[in-house]
């Protein structure tokens, strides 16, 4: 069965095809990370007018990269939670190609579809045939961590789950975003902050807070960290964002300062060492064999490889996706409608506060 996907919760416009929910016969990104730069962050408006702009192209090359056609057997949505304007721009093109096409529609929790990024394979002709991958097999812990969410869940089948936990205030993307931005790295955070940390050193700053590490329960909190990073940077230009003007400093020319990388390792650090303590917590308290790292922050190399060590002494495995289906892509949208699927059958809304 092949659906055709789209994706257009945040900045991204995004459309695939997925063949039996794991093989992913095309898979186009478009962002409009770049036009966001200079503002620091992402302006909904600008994101949905270039989403509006893009849908049709991308739709297209996705089609012609799958070599499908319109053969396709449904049409799957990302419908919440996210940006309602960009949101709208994906479910309306989705419910016009159901209607025109007399395909069902598809509706998709973008949260959960994090989830199924974990699963798909992208078959090359060109290379050698891949080896086999994990079936999913429940139940599995699963932490969806990206730019909005931070969020523990017990997997039990693709429909039954449990809400562990979750953060208390801000999300970890948000937060490395934020990091970033006190730090003058820039634009998009997370990744900037990860490239910094890597000229950076253990033990040259004092160590930050790990918020909540040692509570027994399965939440996070980093606004806290936020602040203590913010109390930390010593030049004022950077340690203060005023509400206007809006325009912030693009990324600096000049080398970065051992302030700076050293500041964002320790950050790297203090985010992954709670996301990693509460994982491991979650996975031996529900004595799942399986965690599924997923969303945004799972693109951080210094999460993946500090899960997989933690969870390898407790003799669980860790599934990540492929990098390029961490961050946001319409192929795990795909999957997730076609081990899940939930047809909408009256009026189809974006619902930008969507939870579980
Ligand atoms: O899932 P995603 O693409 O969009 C949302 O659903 O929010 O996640 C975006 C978040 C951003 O906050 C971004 O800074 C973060 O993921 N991110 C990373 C890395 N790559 C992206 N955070 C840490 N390290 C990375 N390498
Ligand atoms: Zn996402």
């Amino acid at each position: 069965m092949e659906i055709l996907s789209l994706e257009t919760s945040c900045d991204e416009t995004a459309a695939a095809v997925v063949s039996d929910g794991t093989k992913v016969l095309s898979s186009v990104v478009a962002s409009s990370e770049a036009l966001h730069q200079k503002y620091g962050g992402i302006v909904p408006e600008v994101a949905a007018r270039e989403q509006v702009r893009t849908i049709i192209p991308v739709i297209h090359e996705a089609l012609e990269r799958a070599s499908v056609g319109w053969g396709i057997d449904a049409i799957a949505v990302t419908y919440g939670p996210g940006l309602v304007g960009s949101l709208l721009v994906g479910v309306e093109t989705a419910k016009a190609l159901s209607w025109v096409l007399n395909k069902p529609l598809l509706k998709v929790n973008h949260l959960l579809a994090h989830i199924y990024g974990a699963f798909l394979i992208s078959p090359d002709p060109a290379l050698p045939p891949l080896p086999a991958y994990p079936r999913i097999e429940f139940p599995f812990v699963a932490l969806v961590v990206s730019g909005g969410h931070t969020d523990l869940l017990l997997m039990k089948g693709h429909t039954t789950y449990r809400w562990l936990g979750g953060t208390r205030d801000d999300a970890a993307g948000e937060a490395f975003d934020k990091a970033a931005r006190l730090l003058g790295l820039g634009y998009p955070g997370g990744p900037a902050i990860a490239k910094a940390a890597l000229s950076g050193q253990a033990g040259a700053v004092d160590p930050l807070p790990r918020p909540l590490i040692n509570s027994p329960d399965l939440d996070f909190s980093f606004s806290g960290l936020k602040t203590a990073l913010l109390k930390r940077v010593s030049y004022p230009s950077l340690s203060y964002s005023p509400p206007f003007p809006i325009i912030s400093p693009l990324p600096p020319l000049t080398p970065l300062t051992p302030e700076q990388v050293n500041l964002a390792y320790e950050f790297q650090e203090a985010t992954t060492d709670t996301l990693t303590h509460k994982t491991i917590l979650a996975g031996k308290k529900y004595n799942t064999s399986t965690i599924v790292l997923c969303g945004g922050v799972s693109a951080n190399i210094c999460l993946r490889e500090k899960l997989s060590v933690a969870a390898e002494k407790e003799g669980i495995q860790v599934l990540v996706p492929d990098f390029k289906y961490s961050t946001d892509n319409a192929a795990m949208v795909g999957s997730r409608a076609f081990f899940a699927p939930s047809v909408s059958l009256g009026e189809l809304t974006a619902e930008a506060g969507l939870n579980y």
